[in-house]
């Protein structure tokens, strides 16, 4: 029974010898007391390890305060900045080196995306990280209760604001804001990016949270042929090699046809022959959201891909474990550094 009991004095005993100012005390703290009162109702079997595992607690408290008397001794002034990164292993404020910081890997490579899709003309906007149904679903041809929505299946506040379950939420930002543009000739090239939320179960390759880039082009007259050029090139410049590419069809309720994007994955990144990786979701724009955005479907038309940042990312890097990015684990982020 008590040897949990004898985990939990440990942390307490030991947080509270980290900030005190009379350490010694703390030999004397209640809880000792307590931890052997508790013998008299143990089994002769268990009175020895018992007994042991309080000794060796008592000994690590000693430690403790003697390195902590050691600190007060020294008369060394520590100042106490709550918002400083401590190392949270030692007895005494040891401040990790923020010097060395450095950017998030997913931050560093979503700012690659984003360089080369503007490099090609493409505006970028941040996405939202709380929506509305509109724009989660609506305007984006998912119509109410329609079972396309489970695959979305994301949170939700009391209001009904909506966490995203992906960029598309912005779509009908983009093609509101430039249908002016097209209208007078022109063309709409965005894309969008940003965090996105789902209800999932956490595993190597499923995170409830995790980044999409999103990008929607609409002129006169758009074809999956520009499309599927635009995306080869995307690829080819991420990964910095040409790449063989196919579709599949797929379903989406914003895109007719929708399509499935495959890149035949590249020997160099471990690929063996006719290894096909699924990389996004694209397809003509449904002329359902162009309108829904009061762009005249029989005279525009676009097409639209939104993908999955970290699997750009794991593929590129090998990394094998999604959790990694969210982890806040030093020795994974400083290889990216
Ligand atoms: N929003 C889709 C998803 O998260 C991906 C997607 C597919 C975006 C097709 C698009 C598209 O813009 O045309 O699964």
């Amino acid at each position: 029974m008590p040897s949990h009991d004898i985990d939990a004095v440990r942390l307490e005993l030991l947080e509270r010898v980290k900030v005190s100012e009379t350490p010694r005390d703390i030999l004397r703290a209640p809880e000792f007391k307590d931890l052997y009162s508790a013998i008299g109702s143990l089994s002769p079997e268990e009175k020895g390890p018992y007994g042991k595992s309080i000794n060796e607690l008592k000994q690590a408290i000693e430690a403790a305060v003697d390195e902590r008397v050691a600190i007060l001794e020294s008369g060394e002034v520590v100042a106490l900045d709550v918002t400083a990164p401590w190392d949270a292993n030692s007895t005494r404020p040891d401040f990790l080196p923020t010097d060395e910081g450095s950017q998030h890997p997913l931050t560093k490579e979503m700012d690659n995306v984003i360089d080369i899709f503007t490099r090609m003309g493409f505006e970028a906007v941040e996405s939202r990280q709380i929506d509305d149904d509109f724009h989660m679903f609506g305007s984006l041809n998912f119509p109410e209760n329609h079972p396309a929505r489970d695959g979305y299946d994301t949170f939700r506040t009391e209001e009904g604001f909506i966490p995203p379950a992906h960029t598309s939420t912005m779509q009908n930002r983009i093609l509101v804001a430039g249908k002016e543009r097209l209208e007078a000739g022109g063309q709409i090239a965005a894309i969008s990016y940003g965090r996105v939320f789902r209800n999932e179960d956490v595993d190597a390759t499923h995170e409830h949270t995790f980044h999409q880039s999103e990008g929607v082009f609409v002129s006169k007259d758009a074809t999956l042929g520009q499309m599927l050029g635009t995306l080869r090139n995307f690829f080819e410049v991420y990964y910095g090699q040409s790449l063989r590419i196919k579709t599949q069809p797929a379903y989406f309720p914003f895109v007719e046809p929708g399509l499935e994007f495959m890149i035949e994955k590249p020997a160099v990144l471990g690929g063996k022959d006719g290894e096909w990786l699924e990389m996004l979701g694209c397809g003509m724009v449904h002329p359902n959201v162009l309108e829904a955005a009061g762009i005249d479907s029989k005279k525009y038309r676009g097409f639209a891909w939104g993908m999955g940042v970290e699997r750009l990312v794991m593929l590129k890097y090998g990394i094998e474990d999604l959790r990694h990015f969210e982890s806040a684990k030093l020795n994974f982020l400083r290889k990216f550094a």
